[in-house]
């Protein structure tokens, strides 16, 4: 059944509490049957590098609605907290909508957490805050500060949620789960807990102009190199590399990390992810939404992680691996699962 997607422009804005942080794009809140959703505009380009140069990789406006939308689904897909999303139309662009799930104004991002975890300075290979004026974020200290934070230690399931997060942003191949971009929602009540994920816009390969992928799904090395290769993740290594997800989760040197790759191995469902981006329309109002092309690149990059990342690593566990058809993988007897 293809997806809806909605018309927007008849909703009010919410003028009195709908403003948002975040550097990649206009986002506003407006109010949809009494409930908050924020619109999260595609960022125009102007500016970015090789952009004047009219470089053809790189599109006018970016696809961060799409890659909002379909990571952000993909994550509901699997069990995991995630803010509601919905694709719309707003002025003449589409748009994604992701319901608010901060009318209290309860979110503390990780960044500001770090921030006030002075005790271990000494401890912290970067330094403090929200690194949002460069582009990394020591795992180390992540993991530094889920240990140290007093905040962090009443919540539950911060450390699992952290690793799910990396599995799956690596899966979508989302770059920039920045200090910013996960949180907590701390009660008036003094309670907290995770707060649900947000901010999936960076997945897919957002900045690049969706010729890029009609062309390269065409070949078996260059879907291989957009699963496995190029796009690295927001955290460093101690020697200031960026660490490649795929290859810090086959390495197995961390357990909780390993524990959320089984985690996945379990929820996932190929066959309900593969609805997920077919049943996006390809235009709606006039506008170019998505390409079939660009569809079967999204899709071969995710089994191609799969086929060649995570069930060798899943086997080495001596686990099942992942059925790229459904969720229940079909054993043949003697056989290898296809
Ligand atoms: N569904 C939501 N409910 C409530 N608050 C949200 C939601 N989604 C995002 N926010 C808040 O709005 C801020 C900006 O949103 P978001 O991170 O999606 O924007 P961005 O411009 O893509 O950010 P970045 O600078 O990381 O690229 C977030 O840091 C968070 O504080
Ligand atoms: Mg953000």
């Amino acid at each position: 059944m293809e997806t809806v997607i909605k018309d927007l422009n008849q909703f009010e804005r919410d003028e009195l509490f709908g403003y948002y942080g975040g550097k990649s794009g206009f986002k506003y809140g407006i109010i949809i049957s009494n409930e908050r959703w924020i619109v999260k505009f595609p960022e125009n380009t102007k500016g970015f590098p090789g952009q004047e140069k009219r470089n053809a990789h790189i599109p006018s406006y970016t696809t961060s609605p799409l890659s909002e939308y379909i990571g952000s689904q993909i994550y509901a897909s699997l069990g995991i907290p995630v803010h509601e999303t919905m694709l719309g139309l707003r002025g003449n662009k589409i748009v994604v909508a992701c319901k608010d799930f901060n009318l209290n104004h309860e979110l503390i991002e990780f960044g500001n957490i770090k921030n006030s975890v002075e005790e271990v300075e000494n401890a912290l290979i970067g330094s403090s805050g929200s690194s949002s004026t460069f582009q990394g974020e020591y795992l180390r200290d992540v993991l530094t500060i889920i240990d140290h934070s007093k905040l962090l230690q009443r919540v539950d399931g911060v450390r699992e949620r952290f690793w799910d997060m990396f599995v799956v942003d690596g899966f979508i191949r989302n770059n920039d789960r920045n200090n910013n971009n996960w949180g907590v929602l701390l009660r008036k009540d003094g309670t907290a807990e995770m707060a649900p994920v947000y901010d999936n816009g960076n997945a897919f390969f957002n900045k690049r102009n969706p010729s890029v992928s009609e062309r390269r799904v065409l070949s078996d090395a260059d879907i291989k190199q957009d699963a496995l290769g190029t796009n690295i993740s927001f955290f460093l290594a101690d020697d200031n590399s960026h660490i490649h997800p795929f290859q810090y989760i086959e390495s197995l040197q961390d357990p909780d990390c390993t524990a959320a790759l089984i985690r996945f191995s379990e929820r996932v469902d190929m066959e309900a992810i593969r609805s997920i981006v077919e049943n996006i329309p390809e235009r709606a109002f006039g506008l170019d939404v998505i390409s079939p092309m660009q569809k079967r690149h999204y899709i071969q990059m995710m089994e191609t992680i799969i086929k060649r990342s995570v069930n060798p690593t899943l086997e080495r566990l001596g686990r099942s691996p992942i059925s790229l058809r459904g969720r229940i993988l079909p054993t043949r007897p003697g056989g290898s699962p296809s």
